[in-house]
């Protein structure tokens, strides 16, 4: 494996670059892909199930070699095994033996990253508590659920105090308070200067957790960057009113083909305007306070991650990398 890019050039915890992978000499999963995550940054890589995003986190792991890969994970070389104890990784669809208990697993995997063992019975103790699965501590794994085998796998993920955090679908088959626990736990991690990637379906909850994302098509990114960036964009405008509903209702009738004409939508409390130039805001405005109106607020409507994804993928679902020819 090529070294171009040393340890010292890189500022990224995570420099993937030009990473090609084909499965069998017939599934082409990665053709090309780069992605760069910052340290300290907590990044999304979402896509269509088969885009790639498994056999990226694997390759980053070292379980799938690459055909070809640059870059770096925390300042060492794609594939090189000496920095793996730092990371800490929840890989999909894990299946932990059945017979141990979750404090066993939990011991079994801080051993692997050598944490000292006094040091590992605390970190189980308190990984368990903080995944809510204190009570199935000595509960042997075959009896657990799927969202507690989730919690498990996260506990483990984090038993050595890992730098770099890399996580496959963390909240899948969790219940909602639980994705909501998980989400305030990778925000405190955050805090605490640790760089997460993740992988999730869950596009309302990537964002509210991301710094950055990377969106995978067919074995490529199509698209990278802040979250805020991607979702810049302005669709229109909400013009919410204040006062009294059923005066409003009156006026509002009033004045009902003029704001048809301008394509305004009226919902309740809110006039809704497709426009996203603001002048047609402003003509709007004065128009409703010239009825008599008041308003409340007025706010830009910007594209959800979830339309940015749509838009970025095509319309319609369909499974993302190349088929064996
Ligand atoms: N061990 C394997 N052998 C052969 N093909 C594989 C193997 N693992 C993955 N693939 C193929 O590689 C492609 C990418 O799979 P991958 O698991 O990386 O996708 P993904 O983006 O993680 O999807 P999902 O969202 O469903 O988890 C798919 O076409 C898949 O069928
Ligand atoms: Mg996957």
């Amino acid at each position: 494996m090529t070294m171009l890019h040393t340890t010292e050039l890189t500022n990224w915890a995570v420099d993937l670059i030009d990473v090609h992978k084909t499965y069998r000499r017939k599934v082409k999963a990665l053709r090309g892909v780069h992605v760069q995550v910052g340290r300290g940054e907590v990044f999304g890589l979402l896509g269509p199930n088969g885009a790639g995003k498994s056999t990226l986190v694997k390759i980053m792991m070292t379980v799938v070699h690459p055909d070809r890969a640059l870059g770096t994970v925390l300042g060492r070389p794609i594939g090189h095994r000496g920095k793996l104890g730092r990371i800490g990784y929840l890989p999909e669809n894990h299946r932990y033996p059945g017979y141990l208990r979750g404090e066993q697993l939990l011991d079994f995997y801080g051993a692997l990253s050598k944490v000292p063992r006094v040091q590992r019975r605390k970190n189980a103790a308190y990984w368990l508590e903080r995944v809510g699965m204190k009570d199935w501590a000595g509960t042997r794994i075959r009896e657990y659920s799927k969202g507690m085998m989730q919690r498990l796998g996260l506990a483990q993920a984090l038993m050595n105090d890992p730098e770099l955090l890399v996580l496959d679908e963390p909240t899948d088959g969790v219940d909602p308070v639980g994705r909501r626990d998980i989400r305030l736990l990778l925000t405190e991690l955050k805090g605490q200067g640790k760089t997460i990637l993740l992988n999730s379906h869950l596009l309302s909850e990537i964002e509210l957790v991301c710094d950055r994302v990377a969106i995978m098509k067919e074995g490529l990114v199509a698209r990278q960057g802040p979250l805020r960036d991607l979702t810049e964009r302005v669709l229109g405008y909400r013009v919410r009113l204040g006062g009294e509903r059923a005066a409003n209702a009156a006026r509002i009738g009033s004045m009902s083909e003029k704001l048809a004409a301008m394509g305004a939508r009226i919902e309740d409390h809110v006039v809704q305007l497709a426009s996203q130039e603001i002048g047609r805001v402003n003509e709007l405005i004065d128009l409703l306070r010239a009825g008599g109106l008041l308003i409340e607020s007025v706010e830009p409507r910007r594209l959800s991650l979830e339309e940015v994804f749509v838009e970025v993928l095509g319309a319609g679902s369909h499974v993302g990398a190349a088929r064996p020819t």
